[in-house]
């Protein structure tokens, strides 16, 4: 049983991993901004408010876990501009302060800066939407930064296929480092629940600490 806290608890990620950690019998915090939002209850299942923001909170929420999530988002592009990279460097930030005690770090990451089956990265995909493109650069600052802590903290980026939708749990799901995982038809997909199973499995069972890996059928 791990001890495991979840920021973005409401969101669409977010919630499909509380879900599977709890089904698995850990023990689960909800961080969220506005606790009112978390209408469910489990008798493994907490809610705290919390910011990623703030150093300050991500220490108080990291105290006492063995790892942190962030399954945070923005609104659109500039959002995940103002949100993600930020967010990487205050939840370094906030579990470095918790010295040798510190909980590892899993933060949900993007597609974007992964490298396509001709070669490019994904984000350098002809005709892609302003709005899509910063999202994806968000997420590729985060991870140059997490690569540039490498000892402050014991971070893991799992960056989703290049589509992820709710549908099944197979627990079926193939990885990779820094390429599309990509299928027989050309498809870069993951269900949320497949995403949340990887995740969770990689708690389970480190095998990414202090790099990134994608998840993909
Ligand atoms: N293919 C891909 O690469 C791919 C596809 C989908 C998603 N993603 C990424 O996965 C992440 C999660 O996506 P999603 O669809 O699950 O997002 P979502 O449904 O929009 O949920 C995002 C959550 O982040 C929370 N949040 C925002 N700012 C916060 C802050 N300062 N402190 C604490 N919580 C905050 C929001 O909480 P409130 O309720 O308080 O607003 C919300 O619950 C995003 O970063 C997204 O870019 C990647």
């Amino acid at each position: 049983m791990a001890r495991i806290a979840v920021f973005g608890a409401g969101g669409s990620i977010g919630h499909r991993v509380v879900s599977e950690a709890l089904d698995r019998g850990h023990e689960v915090t909800a961080v969220v901004r506005d606790p009112a939002k978390i209408t469910r209850s489990h008798p493994h299942l907490a809610v705290e408010r919390g910011d990623v923001l703030d150093p300050a909170s991500v220490a108080a929420v990291g105290r006492g876990q063995d790892v942190v999530v962030s399954a945070v988002g923005g609104d659109d592009g500039p959002g995940h501009l103002a949100l993600i990279e930020p967010s990487a460097r205050s939840l370094v930030a906030g579990l470095h302060a918790l010295g040798a005690e510190a909980p590892r770090l899993i933060m949900v990451g993007g597609a974007g800066s992964l490298r396509t089956p001709d070669g490019r990265q994904l984000w350098d995909t002809p005709g892609l939407p302003t709005a899509v493109v910063e999202i994806m650069r968000s997420h590729g600052d985060a991870l140059a930064y997490l690569r540039s802590v490498a000892s402050e903290v014991r971070w893991t980026n799992l960056s989703p296929a290049a589509r992820i939708e709710s549908g099944r749990r197979t627990g079926r799901y193939r990885t990779a480092l820094d390429d599309l995982v990509v299928d027989e038809a050309g498809n870069s997909v993951i269900s949320t629940e497949d995403y949340a199973t990887a995740l969770v499995d990689e708690i389970e069972r480190p095998a990414h600490i202090g790099r990134r890996f994608t998840v993909g059928y």
